[in-house]
């Protein structure tokens, strides 16, 4: 009790502390406000959503998978044969709050005649199919039209003329094919106009950084003028993340355009991680880490990411996926990546829908709608 007791003291003081540099801000003018970014402090009424654990819930999944044709088979874990189903009755509650209900007709209404683009990796692409099958469920009557021209796929509502786009791009900076090998140009994005006349944007980039071997995309680093072959990864991940904070700063009129950042997504391939030393990664996980607490190691970029952001003008709002993706162990696809069984891969870094992006997009819908 008294440690609750000095927590709620100590949160009072801060909401107290930010009103004084708001007024400040409001009165002088000066862009001390501004600076008090990121905005995923923004404190819904005391409630992080961040801040949470795993309930299981009778009501969960929020959709049936098979109801939306459109999600790719490397997502679809129940088509692929995963026998075990508990994982899909997992809903995320945040220690001190609810969060509200995901109203897809709601978000539509609201973002009629307007964009919105999910630009990133394949996480971005999990999250993306997730949206559009509970945009689907939402308004099953409704048609729709799915698209795909290069790396842009665009999910179209054409009775509320709302088009929901993911845009692939690994690295948000560039990487380009040059005479002596692929060039990842960190202080270089030529693509910026592609995330234009968007009303709603959701970035993401990090897994790619961290490939070696056969995974990895690049040849080169580019950094100012010297081409380097290889660099500490975080340390290029961190640049070319403050060079896509510039692109904002010089781009994004913030009254158009709400920006988000998807923070860094939890893998599992090692049990040391969580405490089971005898188990080598996902394979066979059917339950969530209990409690609000991940007892393995915190993930690198996730500092970084935090700190690029805190520098950034434009309001950008981190939709701090960590630690709870930590927590579900048992939410990867693993073993039933596809339902042909000639073709074994094994993957501990996507989620099976429905599943644990179902929440990125319940949160992404609670900080739009609930402030
Ligand atoms: C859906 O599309 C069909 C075929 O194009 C059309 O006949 C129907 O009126 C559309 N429904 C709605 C609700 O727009
Ligand atoms: C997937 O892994 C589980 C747990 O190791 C195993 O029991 C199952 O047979 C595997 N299924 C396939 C399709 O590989
Ligand atoms: C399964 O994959 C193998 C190897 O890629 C391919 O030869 C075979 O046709 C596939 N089978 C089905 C049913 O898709």
């Amino acid at each position: 009790m008294a440690l609750a007791g000095g927590r709620f003291t100590g949160g009072v003081i801060f909401l107290i502390f930010l009103q004084i540099i708001l007024r400040r801000g409001v009165v002088h003018g000066d862009s001390f406000y501004e600076r008090q970014k990121p905005k995923q402090w923004n404190n819904n009424n005391g409630c992080d959503f961040y801040e949470g654990s795993w309930v299981y819930d009778v009501s969960y999944p929020l959709y049936d998978a098979s109801n939306c044709p459109f999600i790719g088979d490397g997502f679809n874990c129940q088509k692929n044969g995963r026998p075990d189903s508990e994982y899909l009755k997992f809903r995320w509650q945040p220690r001190r709050c609810d969060l509200p209900r995901f109203n897809g007709e709601d978000l539509l209404e609201r973002y009629r005649g307007k964009k919105i683009m999910v630009v990133g990796d394949s996480l971005s692409n999990n999250m993306w199919q997730s949206l559009t099958c509970m945009l689907h469920t939402a308004v099953p009557n409704s048609n729709y039209t799915l698209t795909t021209h290069n790396s842009l796929s665009t999910f179209f509502f054409p009775e509320y003329e709302t088009s929901v786009m993911y845009l692939k791009n690994g690295f948000l900076v560039d990487l380009v094919k040059e005479k002596i090998g692929k060039v990842l140009k960190l202080e270089s994005i030529s693509r910026g106009d592609e995330w234009k006349n968007v009303d709603l944007m959701i970035f993401n980039t990090y897994h790619w950084w961290t490939h070696t071997g056969h995974y990895k995309t690049w040849d080169f680093f580019q950094v100012g003028d010297k081409l380097v072959k290889e660099m500490d990864r975080m340390e290029a991940f961190k640049i070319g993340l403050t060079t896509w904070g510039k692109w904002l700063d010089s781009n994004i009129n913030p009254s158009n355009t709400i920006v988000f950042f998807q923070g860094v997504s939890a893998v599992h391939i090692d049990g040391n991680d969580w405490g089971e030393a005898s188990t080598k990664n996902c394979q066979g996980e059917k339950q969530p880490i209990k409690g609000s607490r991940y007892p393995g190691p915190s993930l690198e970029g996730e500092a970084i990411a935090k700190n690029v952001l805190s520098d950034i003008v434009t309001p950008v709002y981190l939709l701090d996926v960590t630690l709870l993706t930590q927590l579900r162990k048992d939410g990867h696809p693993s073993n039933y990546t596809t339902s042909n069984n000639s073709t074994p891969l094994l993957d501990c870094s996507h989620w099976c829908l429905a599943g644990v992006p179902d929440t990125w997009n319940l949160i992404l819908f609670a900080t739009l709608f609930q402030n």
